[in-house]
């Protein structure tokens, strides 16, 4: 009989299709993109099946593997982050019992670097607050200073965290005369900062010198947190602050003191927690703070790649052979 498999949600079509006409699975879907599978479904779901596909809206934890038993061998997520599965420690655990991690970075990163810029500009030249203004009468005359912003040219941009998606970033940027690159990471990255002619430096260094500052790490128990009111209290006033990794890496009730307070100029978090964020949550009540759901990947060829990709990892992992992308740690 065909390996059982599990998933999460109704990917886009790409992945589907590839599921079904592999000939290699069974596999059972929860057919709606509006609501995750509820955690109790969920858990009735995995039992006893070899592999599941899953999405980051479900938390892969001790209590699911247990719910799955030991047929699972391979977990595919459509994402590029893999905090879900619970940080890094346990996904160690999960290599380390034998289960495979497969998942979705590089198809991606174009779709990311592009959200980011967007949101980077729509931050720093208030662009929400601006047709809010026009719409609601709020434009009375031409006015000199009104709804200033900051620009990049001649600017300094700070990543925190190089990899693809920074280096991605950064490439687009560029073009807009961006004076300087710096990153900081846990170690220097001299392949990757060739390529944008980027300057490694502390993350204190980073804090005072950007002038817009870009989160591009993942989630893992290091980063939790880190941008917090050490790093904002050494940020200009003038700066810029730009989320598109997780929110987990931002203490939010230190960034809404940092916004409210002047502390910084402004804030794009494609990121928050908890997600979604409630709408009552105080940092909706700033003007110097876009909040976007979630899209820093939502392109119709991006998602549908992932799609594909976490469809086309799970059957390679099935097959115990080379998965196109897997975790190793
Ligand atoms: C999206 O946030 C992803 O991790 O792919
Ligand atoms: C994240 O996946 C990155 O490559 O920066």
């Amino acid at each position: 009989t065909l390996p059982r498999v599990y998933v999460t949600r109704q990917i886009p079509p790409e992945g589907l299709k590839i599921l079904r006409e592999s000939g290699q699975v069974q596999f059972e879907l929860w057919d709606s993109d509006d609501v995750p599978v509820p955690r109790k479904e969920l858990l009735q779901k995995v039992k006893g099946v070899d592999g599941l596909v899953c999405v980051l809206t479900e938390k892969i934890d001790a209590e699911l593997l247990d719910a799955a038993g030991p047929n699972l061998k391979v977990l595919s997520t459509m994402s590029v982050g893999f905090d879900h599965l619970s940080l890094e420690e346990h996904i160690k655990g999960l290599i380390c019992v034998g289960i495979r991690v497969g998942y979705t970075p590089d198809v991606l990163t174009d779709a990311v670097a592009e959200l980011t810029v967007a949101l980077l500009l729509t931050t720093s030249r208030r662009l929400i607050e601006a047709t809010h203004e026009a719409k609601t009468g709020g434009w009375g005359t031409w006015r000199t200073l009104w709804l200033c912003g900051h620009e990049l040219a001649n600017s300094t941009v700070g990543i925190l965290g190089l990899g693809r998606i920074g280096v991605a970033i950064a490439e687009r940027l560029a073009p807009f005369k961006v004076k300087k690159f710096i990153y900081t990471d846990v170690a220097p990255r001299p392949e990757l900062a060739s390529i944008i002619n980027a300057e490694y430096v502390s993350f204190n260094e980073m804090a005072k010198q950007s002038d817009f500052l870009a989160v591009c790490c993942a989630l893992t128990p290091e980063t939790k947190e880190i941008c917090n009111k050490d790093l904002f209290s050494k940020m200009k006033n003038t700066s810029i602050f730009i989320n598109t990794s997780r929110g987990g890496v931002v203490n939010q009730e230190d960034l809404y003191e940092a916004l409210s307070t002047g502390q910084i100029a402004g804030a794009g978090l494609d990121v928050t927690v908890p997600e979604p964020l409630p709408t009552s949550h105080p940092l909706f009540t700033l003007k110097n703070c876009v909040i976007l759901p979630h899209i820093a990947s939502a392109s119709y060829t991006t998602r549908n790649a992932m799609s594909a990709l976490a469809a086309n990892n799970l059957l390679l992992g099935l097959r115990g052979e080379t998965m196109i992308k897997e975790l190793k740690l």
